[in-house]
């Protein structure tokens, strides 16, 4: 016996729309100057990252409200998933020193040794996941900023904005 094909008249789904956008800019010129300063702290941690599995160096640095500049970089492991990301590495620094400063701003500076990477390079997923964390504590957007070793910059006006429809503590 067939299954009987049930023809709906109406569809009853339905569709919800997410609609995301970033800014871009062509030179670290036509950023206000603590965005600059936040991304030179990056590019410094960059240089310091330990990466010598994948050549692949990032560099964070977060400015808390307090007006303090944290800096992370991506630190590997022989074992590859014991390795951790910079933005990690910086976010769960910033959360175990301060843990009441909200976090204002976050640059990322990222490229390999091997090739040149003129493309702005995104926060991994899970990244993205371990910021909103943060974003969601602290109730406040938090601004991205994001770049190869040259070329454009990327903005996202918030975790939210890159990450939406998240896995956060209100689901729980
Ligand atoms: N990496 C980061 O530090 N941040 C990201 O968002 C993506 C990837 C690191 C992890 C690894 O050490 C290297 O880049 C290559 O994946």
């Amino acid at each position: 016996m067939p299954h009987a094909i049930v023809f709906l008249s109406e569809p009853i789904m339905k569709k919800i729309k997410i609609d995301t956008a970033f800014e871009v800019y062509d030179t670290v010129d036509e950023l206000a100057a603590p965005i600059q300063n936040l991304l030179q702290k990056a590019s410094e941690a960059r240089e310091k990252a330990y990466a010598p599995y994948s050549k692949f160096l990032v560099g964070a640095a977060l400015e808390l409200e307090n007006g303090e500049i944290i800096s992370g970089n991506n630190q590997e492991n022989a074992s590859y998933p014991s390795g951790l990301c910079a933005e990690r590495t910086a976010i769960y620094y910033a959360g175990a020193e301060f843990p009441n400063q909200k976090i204002i701003r976050m640059a990322i500076v990222a490229g390999s040794t091997l090739t040149p990477t003129t493309k702005p390079i995104p926060p991994c997923g899970a990244c993205r996941q371990a910021l909103s964390e943060y974003e969601v504590k602290q109730n406040t957007p938090m601004e991205l900023y994001f770049m190869g070793t040259s070329g454009q910059i990327a903005h996202s006006k918030s975790v939210e904005n890159i990450l939406p429809w998240i896995f956060d503590k209100t689901v729980l």
